[in-house]
This record gives structure tokens, sequence and C-alpha cells, in this order.
């Protein structure tokens, strides 16, 4: 059987399809056999996202497929060593359905207390319908500020029973630009911001061995 994660969020444009390529890009040059459920069918922005990687011949490939439900997806997951689910802009059932098979529930959020808020509501709702608090977590995407504004926005997480991500990604043109051209984050052509979400990207996956090595 093979890992399940799902990225999640009500909020649209908080970075679901970011930091799902960037985690299926890491898995995919190491190797593994991994694939990208976009359960977005309105914007399928990681399926394109793949037309253009393919298209600029970027290696390694990454498989996508947009499925119009989760239980479409959930019979697929277990053919691949990683299955990354892309969630939709809605706090719907489907976000329910895949979070609870998930092996990591990622919530992306943004350093402001209107990104926050709704975050942690959102995990809250999750335990009250069954999913293990110690699989949610909460990563910041967008989060440019300064470092005093950093350190209330993860006081603020900290407070919760959730697990914060060590690390922020911000806001920058040369991540837009990366995915534009089909690359992830983790593949922008600058050194600094290509290591800084590479760092929060490996915490992601620290943490997700850490619950497997503890189950
Ligand atoms: N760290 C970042 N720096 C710059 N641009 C970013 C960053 N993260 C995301 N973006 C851009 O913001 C937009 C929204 O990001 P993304 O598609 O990942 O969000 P989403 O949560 O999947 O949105 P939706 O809810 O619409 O599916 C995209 O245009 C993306 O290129
Ligand atoms: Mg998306």
């Amino acid at each position: 059987m093979g890992y399940k994660l799902s990225i999640i969020n009500q909020k649209g444009g908080s970075g679901k399809s970011t930091i799902a390529r960037a985690i299926a890009t890491c898995y995919a040059t190491a190797k593994w056999d991994v694939k990208i459920a976009d359960l977005d069918i309105n914007q399928s922005t990681s399926f394109e996202w793949l037309q253009r990687r393919l298209t600029n011949k970027i290696e390694p490939v990454v498989a996508v497929e947009a499925f119009g439900s989760a239980n479409q997806a959930l019979k697929q997951a277990d053919n691949y060593d990683m299955f990354v689910f892309d969630g939709a802009p809605t706090a719907s059932r489907t976000t329910q359905q895949i979070s609870l098979e998930s092996d990591l529930v990622i919530i992306p959020t943004g350093l402001a207390v209107d990104d926050l808020k709704p975050s942690v509501v959102l995990a809250n709702n999750l335990t009250k319908e069954g999913v293990d608090k110690e699989r949610i977590c909460f990563v910041f995407n967008r989060a440019t500020g300064s470092d005093s504004e950093y350190q209330e926005a993860c006081e603020y997480l900290q407070q919760t029973p959730y697990f914060l991500i060590d690390g922020r990604i911000e806001d920058k043109p040369c991540y837009r630009q990366a995915m534009d051209l089909g690359r992830s984050v983790i593949e922008t052509r600058f050194k600094q911001p290509r290591d800084k979400a590479e760092k929060v990207i490996q915490n992601i996956i620290n943490r997700l061995e850490t619950l497997i090595e503890g189950a």
C-alpha cells in the first residue's frame, strides 16, 4: 500500500497546487512512483501545469490526473508509492473523504489572521469528522512579511494541537515564473529561494516519516 497526502484549504490561492506539485516533484526525483490527483476539475491547475512541464521537457515527469470525485481517485491511490491529492477550493465532502484516508493532511496558509483563522477552523472541523489531529499540519506559503509578523503567526498556530512545518515559502515572482514554465517551487533557477522551498518541503516529508515510524 502506498502513502497518501492531502493538500487542502477552502481558501482559493493559498497554495494547494503549489505545495502538491513541489512534494510530487521531490518524490519523483527520488524515483518514487507518484501521482497528483487534481480534484479541482474546474481549474485543473496541476493538470495544466503537467502539460507545460511536458512541453518544456522538464525531468522528472510527474504524473497528474484530474478526478471528478474522491472515490474515483481513491480507487487508484494504492497503485502508487505516493498519491498526492490536490484539493479543490471548497470545504466539501471530498475534502473530508481524502483527509480521512491520508497519512498526512497539509493546510497551506499565509501569515494574516484572515488566513490563519479559517485554516484552524478547517483543521478543527476535520478532527470532529474523525481525522487524527496528529496527522494535520500547517505550512506557510505566500508568507511574505517581517520576522515579527512571521513569529506572531507561528505563535498563533502553536496554540493549536496541530503540527506546524518549520520554515516558510514567501511570495516571490521566481516561484510564479517557475510554475508558469512547468517547474515546481523547488525547481526555480534561483538558488536561495530554491533552497528555502526545498527545506520546507523536506520538513513536510520528515513529518510524514515521523508519523509512519510512530504508527
Ligand atoms: N510562494 C508563492 N510565490 C509566488 N506565487 C505563488 C506562490 N504560491 C502560489 N503562487 C501563485 O498563486 C496562485 C495560487 O496558487 P495555487 O494555485 O497553488 O493555490 P491553490 O490553493 O491551489 O488555489 P485554488 O484554490 O484556486 O486551487 C498561482 O498563480 C501560483 O502561481
Ligand atoms: Mg489549486
